[in-house]
């Protein structure tokens, strides 16, 4: 399969306050976000049309580049209006959008307290395409030799692209190996979670989760959550280990990207994708394309 380059396709972008051309949503190569990974960024959805958790997102983003001592020139309100310019300048419904902010060109140095603060927002075309028969099949995760960081050596809670500087290592050793994702221990040795996923353990008929307390707490995370609790589940929020998977019955995975995406293996681990998975599945499923949602 031929992958269509994502600077050379048509359509237009949202770029500091202007919709241009696809190809023209062009960086200068001495930019402080490309050098010194000064840059964050959103992952949303949109379902029939409208981005599901809009405002939780454009809030993220905002204080993702705040963690990075920044600050994002734009109001959520108008964040907001711009994630629909470029939906409908593109004619998405079913879709993925980019937001991203970076420092500029002003200052080539690790101070860069200077720079222009840029904003661009891409969106595409990104329906679910798998039916809820084949993610039940679930997906392969193998255990990655990077950690997760201690809170006190990285930003943790902000979406910075440097942070994915492990994921995409992990991702990749994974990949080699002929697993589909890798699972994230952090600095404690305990579970965190995939590279660009948060992890859910079912045990014995009750739901667990990492403490999201040196990774990103996501927003479908809290989602399912919510909405685990609205069902009656007991949903229990700790450290966990990994041996605690050998008395583990079903794993998911949460995001934007895999929405709810069972797990079948975890290194010699195995799962069979069970009740409460596809409970949920279903639940989220419905959800995202509520008009009110
Ligand atoms: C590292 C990482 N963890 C968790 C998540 C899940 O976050 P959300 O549900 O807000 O998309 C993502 C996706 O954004 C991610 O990249």
């Amino acid at each position: 399969m031929t992958m269509l380059p994502f600077d050379d396709r048509d359509g237009s972008i949202w770029y500091n306050g202007e919709i241009i051309p696809w190809r023209d949503a062009k960086v200068h190569i001495l930019s402080h976000g490309l050098h010194y990974g000064s840059s964050v960024f959103e992952g949303e959805r949109s379902y029939n049309g409208r981005i599901f958790k809009r405002q939780e997102h454009h809030e993220r983003l905002i204080s993702s580049g705040k963690l990075l001592g920044f600050d994002i020139p734009y109001t959520i309100d108008e964040l907001h209006l711009a994630a629909q310019e470029v939906m409908d300048a593109n004619g998405i419904v079913d879709g993925y959008l980019r937001p991203v902010a970076w420092r500029g060109s002003e200052m080539m140095a690790v101070s860069a307290q200077k720079s222009r603060i840029h904003v661009a927002i891409a969106a595409w075309e990104w329906p679910s395409y798998f039916s809820p028969e084949d993610r039940l099949k679930g997906i392969r995760l193998d255990f990655a030799e990077w950690r997760r960081p201690d809170p006190s050596t990285a930003p943790v809670h902000s979406k910075a692209a440097g942070l994915y500087m492990i994921a995409t290592l992990s991702k990749h050793a994974a990949e080699a190996k002929g697993y589909n994702d890798a699972l994230m221990l952090d600095y404690r040795g305990q579970i965190a979670e995939a590279t660009g996923a948060n992890v859910f353990l079912v045990q014995d008929g009750k739901i667990h989760t990492p403490t999201p307390d040196c990774f990103l707490d996501g927003i479908t995370r809290r989602t399912i959550i919510d909405l685990a609790k609205q069902k009656g589940y007991e949903v229990i929020e700790r450290a966990i280990m990994p041996e605690e998977l050998s008395n583990t019955q079903e794993v998911f995975l949460t995001g934007t990207a895999v929405e709810v995406t069972p797990v079948s293996e975890i290194g010699n681990y195995k799962f069979t994708p069970g009740d409460i998975t596809k409970d949920l599945l279903l639940a989220y499923d419905e959800l995202v394309r509520q008009p009110t949602a």
